[in-house]
């Protein structure tokens, strides 16, 4: 069988993503346009300012993806089309969905409606050849802070999940307390290399309890608390050595999970995606996890791309999954689950 090509279209939240991917893991062009000048001003994604932009720059993409995959007639050239359906902003989600349906109507192509947490796994599975069924993988993002044991591709089981903030949330509230520039996850990675991890003893969430589940928001009050402080005494804020204390009581939650999970499960095959994959001082502990065989994507596979929303439909599209017309984006759409 010749390799089917892909063309993945990701537009859940505020970054719009074009890809086209040859079988499961060649990747002929994919370009990413994001919106952080469009919503810094507001400290946040502003829904409605997202829609409009994806629907502003999803075509000429497309048209820049086909040039450089040299794709000259889609509809000869192409086998699928795979689009993000949920969860994700609905605005935001109905102009790559709307897109999609109407190519694949025109081009009489299979469509594939990909959940977008399920793009997150299939970053990893994309990106290393090796990693196999069944492992488990922490997805670390902006909206979400799930491990999940993948026991085949497509057939998932939610092992535990956040409580209330997501893990990258946490770190966007951290920043804006800390007044750094948006969007915050990546500043205070950055700030963080310079601090004293040892400079305020943050607590690890969750550490103590023997539950498969995350919890980011009392420690993002502890940061608050140690931020008012500082401003009532009128002293300097400690940005750096705020930003490393946080990180480490961030990241010593998420592994301590990851730790639990492999026990109970017995498995020891971990990959990580999301976001906050992208992070280096998880990046850095989690090559030190000795006993786990860790697999962490490219950083611009981490943050949202379609290249793993092709990923994962091209898969889907191989095990004989297919959507018709009538799909329609879902904001809260759960991981399919066999
Ligand atoms: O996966 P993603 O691009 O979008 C969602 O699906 O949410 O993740 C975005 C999140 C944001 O919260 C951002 O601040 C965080 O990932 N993030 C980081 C880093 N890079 C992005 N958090 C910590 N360290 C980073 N280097
Ligand atoms: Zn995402």
């Amino acid at each position: 069988m010749t390799e089917g090509m892909t063309l993945g279209i990701e537009t859940s939240c505020d970054d719009t993503g074009v890809c086209v991917l040859r079988g499961q893991r060649e990747e002929l062009a994919s370009r990413i346009a994001g919106q952080n000048a469009d919503h810094a001003p507001f400290g946040g994604v502003v829904p409605e300012r997202a829609s409009r932009r994806h629907q502003e720059v999803l075509l000429p993409l497309l048209q820049e993806v086909f040039a450089e995959a040299g794709v000259n007639n889609p509809a000869r050239e192409l086998d699928l089309i795979a689009v993000t359906a949920g969860p994700g902003l609905m605005g935001s989600l109905l102009t790559g969905v709307m897109c999609a349906k109407g190519l694949a109507q025109a081009w009489e192509l299979p469509l594939i409606g990909v959940n977008h947490l399920e793009g997150h796994i299939f970053a990893n599975v994309t990106a290393f050849p090796e990693l196999t069924p069944p492992f488990l993988s922490l997805i670390a993002s902006g909206g979400h802070t799930e491990l999940v044991l993948v026991r085949a591709l497509g057939d998932y089981r939610v092992l535990g999940r956040t409580r209330d903030d997501a893990v990258g949330e946490a770190y966007d509230k951290v920043a804006k307390l800390l007044d750094l520039d948006y969007p915050g996850g990546p500043e205070v990675d950055r700030l963080a290399g310079s601090g004293d991890p040892g400079s305020f003893a943050f607590p690890v969430p969750m550490k103590n309890s023997d539950e498969i589940a995350f919890s980011f928001s009392g420690l993002k009050t502890a940061v608050l608390w140690v931020v008012r402080a500082c401003r009532q005494a009128g002293a300097d804020l400690p940005g750096a050595d705020i930003c490393a204390a946080f990180q480490h009581a961030a990241v010593s939650a998420l592994l301590a999970k990851i730790r639990l999970a492999a026990r109970r499960t017995g498995v020891s095959r971990v990959a990580v995606s999301g976001g906050v994959a992208a992070n280096s001082e998880l990046r850095r502990r989690m090559a030190l996890l000795d006993d786990l065989e860790t697999y962490l994507p490219p950083r611009g596979l981490c943050t949202d791309n379609a290249t793993m929303i092709a990923a994962a439909g091209y898969s889907a599209w191989r095990r004989g999954v297919r959507s018709d017309l009538s799909l329609a984006p879902d904001p809260s759409l759960p991981l399919p689950l066999l």
